[in-house]
């Protein structure tokens, strides 16, 4: 079948037709697949039909696979199963957390740098729909005294941060479940090598170190609503078998609400990020 490759919006995403099994695991298909990473944000195979060993290979060829705690995999402990299913996946009653615009991984030092998700089974309603949001192009975008006033800012990330916004009212016990997970201070706007500019955002982050809590929180709520207008924005809706990576250093994500009796299951690995936020 011949290969096409479109470009899905002015910033962001590449979709490409026409690979898929064990086509993709290969070594010149990876590179391009990170070239197109590294450019457009997010990269779609549509209908690639993935199975798992070659998932795993194909992520292999891409990065250092990290194994992700809980995937509730039986064979791949690379592999984690996303899915409301809790006969599927220990993680399952977080699955709501992803409902709102987030980075994976901001409470780590090096946060991750690619994610991958394969589509198992799709919803059946046509809920479930991925969108991304595009913070290098959103950073770029803003005027440049704006850009000035965010230099410096530090943000602290938490999974509590997150998870408030699903349960604004926790037990006591549910809010010390959540404070396990350490709180980290990251760079407000990430700064590449290269001089790329990305903005560090979402529902970890819960407050502006050193600015009075409203005040921080509304300089986040403003600038995540400035980076998640439409223009910055792209909407994957899934066909089974879809593959979509995307650079997680830039990109926000979410996932629109699906119910807790959907179908939906996806298999994701991850793949280790190389740069601190700096
Ligand atoms: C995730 C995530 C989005 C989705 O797994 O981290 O954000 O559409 N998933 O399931
Ligand atoms: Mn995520």
């Amino acid at each position: 079948m011949a290969v096409t490759v479109t470009e899905l919006t002015p910033t962001t995403g590449v979709e490409i037709t026409g690979l898929s099994g064990s086509r993709l695991v290969d070594k010149a298909v990876a590179e391009e697949c990170r070239a197109a990473l590294d450019r457009r944000g997010v990269v779609v195979y549509r209908e690639a039909h993935l199975d798992d060993a070659d998932l795993v290979a194909f992520s292999r060829l891409l990065g250092r696979v990290v194994p992700l705690p809980m995937g509730g995999h039986p064979t791949h402990p690379e592999i984690q199963r996303i899915t409301r299913d809790p006969s599927k996946s220990p993680l399952a009653a977080y699955r709501e957390g992803t409902f709102h615009w987030h980075i994976d991984g901001t409470t780590d030092e090096v946060p991750n740098m690619t994610t991958l998700l394969t589509a198992r089974q799709i919803s059946a309603d046509g809920d479930g729909d991925t969108e991304f949001a595009n913070t290098f192009a959103a950073y770029e975008a803003l005027p440049a005294e704006e850009q000035r006033e965010l230099d410096g800012l530090r943000v602290v990330h938490s999974f509590a941060a997150s998870q408030l916004l699903v349960t604004p009212d926790p037990s006591p016990g549910e809010r010390a479940a959540w404070d396990r997970n350490p709180a980290r201070e990251q760079p407000l706007v990430w700064t590449r090598p290269g001089g790329r500019r990305s903005l560090l955002i979402g529902a970890t982050a819960g407050e502006v170190a050193g600015r009075p809590t409203d005040e921080g929180r509304a300089l986040l709520n403003r600038l995540l609503e400035w980076a998640t207008q439409p223009r910055f924005t792209l909407r994957h809706r899934w066909r089974q078998g879809d593959l979509v990576l995307w650079d997680n250093t830039g990109m926000l994500h979410r996932a629109l609400p699906y119910g807790k009796a959907s179908a939906r299951l996806m298999h994701r690995t991850s793949l280790a990020g190389v740069e601190a936020v700096a």
